[in-house]
């Protein structure tokens, strides 16, 4: 594989801080390193810049910072749009959630066929009508479906953004924390997704089946994956700003990258949400930033099971 690095040290799509940190904890924890002790090709971009907004006022009394937000995410569009567009991989280290609105546009842009599997503990699909917090990074799936677009208002930043993305084309794994009018979105519209009740019921074995089923079956075509370290449980990734008891256990996130790898099909990664300034202690942070690492270090073929080059016989 050949894999671009672009690091989005963006924390404004939710109010703890410490998730710019997100990309420096990852590199720190040997991400480069790894990717190339895999044998990909990597090409590190170095961190993005984002420029200050200014005068970046609520939107309707509740919406947080939507003009940085929209600005930093179209910022990264472009870097993601030319690193696939360069054919390469593209793995953007965030920052908080609010920056798959720019990543996923920018890959839709060079691959209009993409599908999307969104593992997290939330859904992200809070309508700037419907949040509760105000918060951006519990939104970014309402910009990107085509199906709630009459739902959704024009947020100052946002008039770039354009839906990539229909009902079929995303599933969610490792939901567990879904607020009342999110829930009502994922129903109404009949989106797919595999709360942890569902991995609990089926195995993630059939939910990896049944999620690959529903994104590749009828035809092969480039993989989003957008993974929220939060999905797993607080005691494996306790460095993050939104952690929720009873998540995916280190098997079971290991086994969702695999499966992904395997399809041959992943075409660009969101790791975000690791926020290295939370978590009781700094071994609570560089575990999580470990954990990071690891996830993607098995999307991009490393397995469990060990791998062996081909020999004529053993010396
Ligand atoms: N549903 C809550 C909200 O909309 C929490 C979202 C948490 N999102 C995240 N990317 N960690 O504010
Ligand atoms: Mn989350
Ligand atoms: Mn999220
Ligand atoms: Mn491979």
């Amino acid at each position: 594989h050949s894999v671009a690095v672009i690091g989005a040290p963006f924390s404004k799509g939710q109010k703890r801080r410490g998730v710019e940190h997100g990309p420096a904890a990852i590199r720190s924890a040997g991400l480069i390193e790894k990717l190339s002790g895999l044998g990909c090709s990597v090409y590190d971009f170095g961190d993005l810049t984002f420029p200050q907004v200014p005068n970046d006022e609520l939107y309707k009394n509740t919406i947080k910072y939507p003009r940085s937000v929209g600005l930093a995410a179209q910022i990264l569009a472009d870097a993601v749009h030319n690193a696939v567009g360069t054919g390469h991989m593209c793995l953007t280290l965030g920052g908080d959630h609010s920056l798959a609105v720019g990543s996923i546009s920018g890959h839709a842009q060079q691959c209009p066929d993409l599908c999307v599997i969104w593992v997290d503990a939330h859904a992200d699909i809070n309508t700037p009508l419907t949040t509760v917090s105000g918060n951006l990074h519990g939104q970014p799936v309402s910009f990107l479906l085509r199906e709630l677009q009459d739902k959704v208002p024009l947020l100052p930043g946002f008039s770039w953004t354009k839906p990539c993305l229909s009902r079929s084309d995303i599933v969610y794994i490792g939901l567990r924390d879904i607020d009342p009018a999110e829930h009502y979105i994922l129903k109404n519209y009949n989106i797919p997704y595999f709360s942890m009740r569902d991995i609990d019921q089926l195995g993630i074995q059939k939910v990896m089946e049944r999620t690959l089923e529903q994104l590749l079956s009828r035809r092969k075509r480039p993989i989003h994956l957008s993974f929220d370290i939060d999905a797993f449980d607080p005691t494996l990734a306790p460095a993050t700003g939104t952690p929720v008891l009873g998540g995916l256990t280190y098997r079971e996130g290991i086994y969702i990258t695999e499966e992904i790898h395997n399809t041959g099909a992943l075409s660009a990664i969101d790791m975000v949400e690791v926020n290295p300034l939370l978590g009781a202690t700094t071994a609570d942070a560089n575990a999580t930033a470990r954990l990071a690492v690891d996830v993607i270090a098995s999307c991009l073929g490393q397995t469990r099971e060990g791998a062996h080059v081909v020999i004529d016989e053993l010396p």
